[in-house]
C-alpha cells in the first residue's frame, strides 16, 4: 500500500516499508510453495505503480494478470481489519497493465535480434563449448564489421556458414574458424529452432522504454510478463530474463542513487538463474545486479530458498521478505538457519522458529532504513493486494491487448533486410557471375571450333580442287567422305566441352 511516500508492505508489531530511494538496492522474496511470494509481489508491484514507478514482472503461472481488475473487498476484509486499516482507506482498484509475451499469445510479442542477445547468453542458450563459442563470437564480429544485420536465427546460420566458407581467407584477422566448431553450432541452432526458441528473434525488438511509462494520472505501468509457456523451458526462460537486464542495463543512462528507481523488475523463479550457469555467466550477472542500481532500476529476486541465490548477489538484496519454510530433512533445517542468519536479530524473537511457524501471507521482513542500512527483522502479517488476486480469462486479456495504447507497434514481425538476405544475395550474385563465364567459355569454345572447320573446310577444297584438277572421275564418292568426318569431329568436340561444364556443375 502507498501512503506518505512510502510503500507498506506488511504490519506486525511494528510497520514494515520500503523507502522509495532504496528500493533499487534490490530485494528477495522468498518461501515455500503457496505460502505467499507472488501476493507479497503483487502488494509490492502495485504500490510501485501507485509511486509512479513502472514495474516489469515475470507471470509464471499467469495468476499476476488481475491487476486489471478491482480486487474483492469480501476477500480481504478480514485480513485488514485486523491490520488495522479501514476499507475507506484502502480502495479496491484496478492498475495500468501491458501484457507481453515471447510468444505473443498472452501479451505483446517481445522479440530481440541475434545481435542483442550477443555471443555469450547465444552460447548458453545454445550449449556450445568454450572453443565453439569463440568462433561464434568471430561469427558476430564479422557481421559486425561488414555490417551486415543479424537479427533472426536464419540470418546466423547463414553467417555461420558463410564465415566457415571464408575461414581461409579470414583465419589472420579473426582467428581460426574450424569446419568442426562451425557445423557443431550449426546443428546447435537447428536444434534451438526445433525447440521453439526461434521465436525470440526478430523485428521489430523491443524497445525497453515501453516499458517505463506512466498512465494519465501519472501511476507506473505494471508490465507483465506472461511466461506461462516459456516457463516451461527453463533454459529459454531463464535466457530470455538474463538478456532483458542486461537490456536494462546497457541502454539506461548512468543516474546516480534516485529519489525513487526508474523501473523495479521482479524476477520469479530465480532459481533457473543460477542452476547449471558456468561462473562467467555467474560473475556476469553480479556485476550487472551490482551496476544496474545506479541505473534506477531495483531488481527483487523470487526464490524458494535464499540459497538458491549465490552469496555475491544475496548480499546486494537489501529488502527481504522471507515467508515460511518447512523443514522435514536435517538439510531444510540448515537451510532455514541459513535464511535466518541472514537477518539482523530481533531480541522479540528467534528468527528461525518465527521462520517455521509463519502462516501463510506472514513473514520476516527486514527493509534498508534512509541509511542504507538492513533494519532489525519483523515479524508480520502482509497487506492484501488492492486489484484482484489471480488469473483473468482469455477473452478479457485478449480484449486488454487490443485496447492497450501501444497495440500494432510489435504485433506483427517483419523481415527486414539482413545478413541472410545480404549473403543469399551475395551468393546469387556470385553463381550469376560464375554461369556466365561458363557460357562465354562455350561460346569461345564454339567459335573455335567453328573456325577450325572453317579451315579445315578451306584445306578440304583446296585439296579437292587439286584432286578434281587431277582426277575429275571420284568427285562424289570424296565429298561424301569428307562431310562425314566433319560431322563426327563436331559431335566429339561438343561433348568435350559438355563433359568439361559437367565436372564444373558437380
Ligand atoms: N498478503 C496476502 N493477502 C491475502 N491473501 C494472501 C496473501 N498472501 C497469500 N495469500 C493467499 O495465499 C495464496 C497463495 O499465495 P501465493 O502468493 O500464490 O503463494 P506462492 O507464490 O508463495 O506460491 C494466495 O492465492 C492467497 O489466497
Ligand atoms: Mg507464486
Amino acid at each position: 500500500m502507498f501512503k506518505d511516500g512510502k510503500i507498506l508492505v506488511g504490519k506486525g508489531n511494528a510497520e514494515t516499508w520500503i523507502l522509495p530511494q532504496m528500493a533499487n538496492r534490490h530485494g528477495l522474496i522468498s518461501g515455500a510453495t503457496g505460502t505467499g511470494k507472488t501476493i507479497t509481489l503483487k502488494v509490492m508491484a502495485e504500490s510501485f505503480s501507485d509511486m509512479g514507478v513502472p514495474v516489469f514482472l515475470a507471470d509464471v503461472k499467469g495468476d499476476l494478470a488481475g491487476c486489471v481488475k478491482p480486487g474483492d473487498l469480501s476477500k480481504i476484509e478480514k485480513r485488514i481489519v485486523n491490520l488495522g486499516i479501514s476499507p475507506e482507506e484502502f480502495p479496491m482498484k484496478s492498475y495500468p497493465v501491458r501484457f507481453w509475451d515471447v510468444f505473443g499469445e498472452g501479451g505483446h510479442p517481445v522479440r530481440a535480434t541475434v545481435s542483442d542477445m550477443g555471443a555469450t547468453l547465444l552460447s548458453r542458450l545454445l550449449g556450445l563449448t568454450e572453443v565453439q563459442t569463440g568462433v561464434l563470437s568471430i561469427v558476430f564480429r564479422m557481421a559486425d564489421d561488414k555490417g551486415w544485420l543479424l537479427i533472426d536465427l536464419k540470418d546466423l546460420r547463414a553467417m555461420v556458414a558463410y564465415a566457415a566458407d571464408h575461414a581461409a581467407e579470414v583465419v589472420n584477422t579473426y582467428g581460426n574458424i574450424s569446419r568442426q566448431s562451425a557445423g557443431a553450432i550449426q546443428r546447435a541452432l537447428l536444434q534451438l529452432e526445433d525447440a521453439g526458441g526461434d521465436i525470440f528473434f526478430g523485428e521489430p525488438d523491443i524497445d525497453i522504454r515501453d516499458w517505463m511509462v506512466t498512465d494519465d494520472n501519472g501511476r507506473g505501468m505494471i508490465n507483465v510478463f506472461h511466461c506461462a509457456r516459456l516457463y516451461r523451458s527453463p533454459l529459454l526462460y531463464s535466457t530470455f530474463m538474463l538478456w532483458l537486464l542486461a537490456e536494462l542495463f546497457e541502454e539506461l543512462p548512468e543516474i546516480g542513487d534516485p529519489e525513487k528507481p526508474r523501473l523495479v523488475f521482479f524476477f520469479d523463479e530465480a532459481h533457473l538463474l543460477f542452476s547449471d550457469a558456468p561462473k562467467a555467466l555467474r560473475d556476469n550477472i553480479e556485476q550487472v545486479v551490482k551496476l544496474i542500481r545506479s541505473k534506477g532500476v531495483g531488481v527483487y529476486f523470487i526464490s524458494q530458498q535464499p540459497s538458491d541465490i549465490p552469496d555475491p548477489i544475496l548480499a546486494q538484496l537489501g529488502n527481504r521478505v522471507q515467508h515460511a519454510l518447512r523443514a522435514f530433512t536435517p538439510a531444510e533445517q540448515k537451510a532455514i538457519r541459513a535464511a535466518a542468519q541472514t537477518f539482523r536479530v530481533n531480541p522479540e524473537f528467534d528468527t528461525e522458529e518465527a521462520i517455521m511457524a509463519l502462516g501463510t501471507g506472514e513473514a520476516v521482513v527486514s527493509f534498508l532504513d534512509e541509511k542504507g542500512r538492513p533494519s532489525v527483522c519483523e515479524r508480520v502479517t502482509i497487506l492484501p493486494p488492492q486489484s484482484m488476486m489471480g488469473a483473468i480469462d482469455d477473452e478479457r486479456r485478449k480484449a486488454e491487448i487490443l485496447a492497450s495504447d501501444i497495440y500494432g507497434k510489435y504485433d506483427a514481425a517483419v523481415d527486414v533486410e539482413s545478413a541472410y538476405e545480404i549473403i543469399n544475395a551475395d551468393r546469387a550474385a556470385e553463381e550469376k557471375k560464375i554461369a556466365e563465364e561458363k557460357a562465354k567459355a562455350e561460346e569461345e569454345k564454339e567459335r573455335l571450333a567453328k573456325e577450325k572447320e572453317k579451315e579445315k573446310a578451306a584445306k578440304e577444297k583446296e585439296k579437292a580442287k587439286k584432286k578434281t584438277s587431277s582426277k575429275r572421275k571420284s568427285s562424289v564418292l570424296g565429298k561424301a567422305a569428307t562431310s562425314a568426318a566433319n560431322t563426327i569431329g563436331r559431335e566429339v568436340g561438343r561433348s568435350l566441352i559438355r563433359g568439361i561444364l559437367g565436372i564444373f556443375k558437380k
